[in-house]
């Protein structure tokens, strides 16, 4: 049996445990025995990954479980909304569900923000699941109980915080994630390097490669890296509050939010992309106002780049529709800033983060029109 290696998240009485490994969720039923031995258990999967994926973890989970039911939700973004939340709990309501019911996610970070908010507001409250199978939920939507819907009015500004109580990763069920996906996934684990740990974005520099071609254990360790960390983070912060160190893991994101607006949530520009072309903003910003330096925004840039994932604002479609004062007006109006000024998680250095909310808009306006300028 392959290796499994395990990540604590040390939360008091919601503590838990996230296992990764390879052939995971065929064992699920064993993995998971503690859990749901004897209870219902209600699994959700989008129609891609039930499609892919369910039956070897149903199989796993039946003659534990009392009872397996499985609901799928459309794949997709559009899933995550008040009506798809309400369909949702309809059907588990439907299901004569009790409160030892057991939600089990099975999907991305739309299947498992949705489940997850699900499964915290019905019967106020049932035991929750979380099995990743995207790279991006793998090593960030999973672990640290954030689930919610969209709204017209923006993303995820409805929702609660749930942890889990164990989160189950299987690094084979990425064999079957597109490319694109995949990368997209990666963004997030090359930014706990660059937020927190210069000796890991190191080994991904070395190593990348390898993990995007389906290498068991170097996906294996990439994830426990990046689980930790932000389990880390979730341990010293878990409801993030206003300075919270949980803000650290924004690196890229005011940059890459106001991207994916502009961009129009249309699937021309993934979250993962908008994040690596946003953490390179970030790092160029950092390089200006010192004392991070050009070869390390220069280095994060060329690690991006080399595994195919977009770092300049040119690989962007659409890019020539919108102005600077356009991007720099949806990053006023993100739920983070304060006040009306941005806030920026910046780099000291490749490896070390600080939060800055006094950054002049004019230095931001000249580097989004011209960001390879000194
Ligand atoms: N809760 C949090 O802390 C948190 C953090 C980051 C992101 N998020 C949320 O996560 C969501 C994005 O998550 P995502 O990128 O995983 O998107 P997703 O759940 O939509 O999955 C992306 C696509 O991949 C498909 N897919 C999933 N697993 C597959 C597999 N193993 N093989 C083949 N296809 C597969 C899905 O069907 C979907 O089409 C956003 O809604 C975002 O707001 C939440
Ligand atoms: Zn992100």
């Amino acid at each position: 049996m392959s290796a499994v290696e395990i990540v604590q998240v040390d939360l008091a009485d919601r503590r838990y445990a996230i296992h990764v490994g390879a052939g995971l969720l065929s064992r699920a039923g064993d993995a998971l025995a503690d859990l749901v031995s004897g209870r219902k258990v209600a699994v959700v999967a989008d129609e891609t990954v039930a499609t892919l994926h369910l039956p070897a973890l149903t199989q796993s989970l039946q003659g534990v479980a009392s009872v397996v039911h499985t609901l799928t939700v459309p794949a997709g973004e559009s899933a995550k909304s008040m009506d798809g939340l309400a369909d949702l709990l309809d059907r588990l309501l439907a299901l004569g569900i009790d409160r030892r019911t057991v939600v089990v996610a099975l999907g991305g970070g739309v299947t498992g923000d949705l489940a997850g908010f699900a499964a915290s507001i019905a019967l106020r409250g049932l035991d929750f699941i979380q099995l990743p199978t995207t790279l991006l939920a793998q090593v960030d939507s999973s672990v640290g109980g954030k689930t919610g819907v969209n709204t017209r009015h923006g993303k995820n500004l409805i929702g609660a915080f749930h942890q889990p109580r164990r989160v189950l990763i299987d690094t084979d069920v990425l064999d079957t994630l597109p490319r694109r996906e995949l990368l997209a996934g990666y963004a997030e684990v090359v930014k706990y390097g660059a937020i927190g740990d210069l000796g890991f974005f190191e080994w991904l520099e070395a190593n990348g490669r390898r993990l995007i071609d389906g290498d068991a254990d170097a996906r294996r360790h990439a994830i426990v890296a990046s689980c930790r960390a932000k389990a880390s983070v979730v341990v010293a912060d878990e409801r993030e509050m206003a300075n919270g160190p949980r803000a650290l893991l924004n690196f890229g994101h005011t940059f890459g939010h106001a991207l994916e607006a502009m961009a129009g949530y249309d699937g021309t520009l993934l979250h993962g992309e908008g994040v690596a072309a946003g953490m390179v903003l970030a790092a160029r910003l950092s390089a200006r106002l010192g004392p991070c330096t050009g070869q390390d925004a220069g280095r994060l840039a060329a690690h991006l780049a080399a595994v195919g994932l977009p770092t300049e604002l040119d690989q962007i479609d659409g890019r020539r529709q919108w102005t600077a004062d356009q991007l720099l007006d949806h990053m006023t109006k993100d739920k983070k800033a304060r006040d009306g000024r941005i806030v920026f998680v910046l780099l000291d250095r490749l490896g070390r983060a600080v939060v800055r909310d006094d950054v002049d808009r004019s230095t931001v306006r000249t580097l989004l029109d011209r960001p390879q300028a000194a």
